[in-house]
């Protein structure tokens, strides 16, 4: 990439990135990472090694914020590279927490230096120009603009997967949920542009790619002739990606005619997150879902019908306000009828300008932990089933790269997007079969990952 000469005291510095949340943050950092690289900055992995470190944070729940306050303290007694020209580390905070605190973080962490928005993330580079040149401490955060952005610089993390946004913002006001003020409302992109970012992202070596928004099943509806989520998943199928994925849905908008196309689409993948939260109706109301435990069981059994071997994840809020006995019990129902492959469960954290966290009736710590502790024994039971169901199969992996514990095991991810682990062969290296497809014989099924052989050759 070339360098952007307009800001000088960039070209040569280190950077790092470091993302807490989810992936709608992920992908703002891989944005974030090409517009740095093109002013001739270059990335390092750790904080050690940088002169310039930029958080990209998520305020979803408590437990990230905690998380970046730690991390921002603790920078503070790492030294400089050695080679560094500055005389003092940069700290960027960006993302959901930055839209959200602007100036308020410079406060609160005075040693941090910039901090900017979601809307934003195009402005960094002049930030830190600016800092540098003044040593002035910078806050910038925008409303949201009224189109979706487009022709930002982008540095993907893998070479072989890629998200592609099809949405920004949420406009569901679920009561727990600080997400629509910070992300703004919903914003679709349009069809013409997502399929030419897939046909891009192919011609790029890409195999697999995950459409991403807040609630992607109810894309279109602030577009002209308000195309259909469904029709988006058609057209970006034909484009002949290997493996097709979306993230995230809201049950309430899930069509039939998506659900259809489970069975239909052969490059779309059997599996499906499809967060509850709760399977109370009482409690699904406080929340502002707009749908029912029945509706949701329908919809799983639709899914079901459509594509038989489906892998469905979810995920659960423990303890919203008011949540009683009964109400759990009703939680634990539903997952016990649904018996998902993977269940991400969070105990409920207060947002505060969210209407549920002016709601009375807090659910007690201990309540709340009780019932979190035993959510897990199921949700560990169910994945250890499901998992054991695949003894012996033979399954497709799409390599990613060596387990972090042991450079020996490769890793790689299934159509139903289980984790495989594998013995590395002497004669593999894994740069040369990172992105290749490998078949593998699964022996040992773990709880939360498959043991298997490989039997194919990743090099023919
Ligand atoms: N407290 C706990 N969990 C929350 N989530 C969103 N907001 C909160 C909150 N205030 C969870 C939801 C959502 C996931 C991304 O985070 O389960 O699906
Ligand atoms: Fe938050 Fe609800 Fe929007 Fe999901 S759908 S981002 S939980 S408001």
């Amino acid at each position: 990439m070339k360098p952007d000469s307009s800001f000088p005291r960039l070209k040569g510095l280190t950077f790092s990135i470091q993302t807490f949340g989810c992936q709608m943050n992920k992908h703002d950092s891989e944005h974030i990472a090409g517009e740095l690289l093109a002013c001739g900055m270059e990335q390092v992995k750790s904080i050690e090694e940088a002169d310039v470190v930029v958080f990209i944070t998520c305020c979803v729940r408590e437990s990230a914020e905690s998380r970046l306050f730690g991390h921002v303290s603790s920078i503070k007694n790492t030294a400089l590279p050695a080679s560094s020209p500055l005389t003092k580390r940069v700290i960027a905070i960006g993302g959901c927490i930055g839209q959200r605190d602007g100036e308020g973080l410079l406060k609160r962490l005075p040693h941090v230096d910039v901090v900017f928005g979601t809307h934003n993330i195009e402005s960094l580079p002049a930030l830190l120009e600016r800092t540098l040149q003044s040593e002035d401490h910078v806050a910038q955060t925008l409303d949201a603009s009224s189109s979706f952005p487009t022709d930002l610089p982008l540095s993907r993390e893998s070479a072989y997967a890629a998200w592609l946004p099809i949405t920004i913002g949420c406009d569901n006001f679920c009561t727990y949920c600080i997400v629509p003020y910070v992300r703004g409302r919903e914003k679709s992109r349009p069809q013409e542009d997502i399929v030419a970012e897939a046909r891009t992202l192919i011609a790029d070596g890409v195999k697999e790619i995950t459409l991403l928004g807040q609630n992607v099943n109810s894309y279109g509806r602030d577009l002209y002739g308000a195309p259909r989520f469904a029709e988006i998943l058609k057209a970006v199928s034909d484009t002949g990606i290997d493996r097709l994925r979306f993230a995230t849905s809201h049950p309430k908008d899930l069509t039939s005619e998506v659900i259809k196309l489970f069975g239909a689409l052969p490059n779309l993948m059997p599996a499906l997150h499809l967060p509850v939260q709760s399977g109370s109706n009482r409690i699904l109301e406080r929340m502002n879902r707009h749908y029912t435990k029945d509706h949701y069981l329908h919809l799983i059994d639709q899914l079901r019908t459509a594509c038989p071997d489906i892998a469905l994840s979810t995920d659960i809020i423990v303890g919203f306000p008011g949540e009683t006995e009964q109400d759990f019990q009703d939680t634990y129902d539903l997952i016990e009828r649904v018996g998902y492959s993977q269940v991400f469960t969070f105990k409920y954290s207060p947002r505060s300008g969210t209407p549920a966290a002016s709601m009375p009736e807090r659910v007690p710590s201990d309540v709340v932990q009780r019932r979190f502790d035993g959510l897990l024994k199921i949700v560990e039971d169910h994945a250890h089933m499901n998992n054991a169901k695949e003894l012996d199969a033979q399954v497709q992996i799409l390599v990613e790269g060596t387990s972090k514990k042991n450079k020996g095991v490769l890793v790689g991810k299934t159509p139903k997007n289980q984790t495989v682990h594998a013995l590395l062969e002497p004669e593999m290296d894994i740069e040369e079969i990172r992105g290749k497809y490998l078949d593998i014989h699964i022996t040992e099924p773990k709880t939360w990952y498959l043991f298997g052989e490989i039997t194919s050759d990743p090099y023919e």
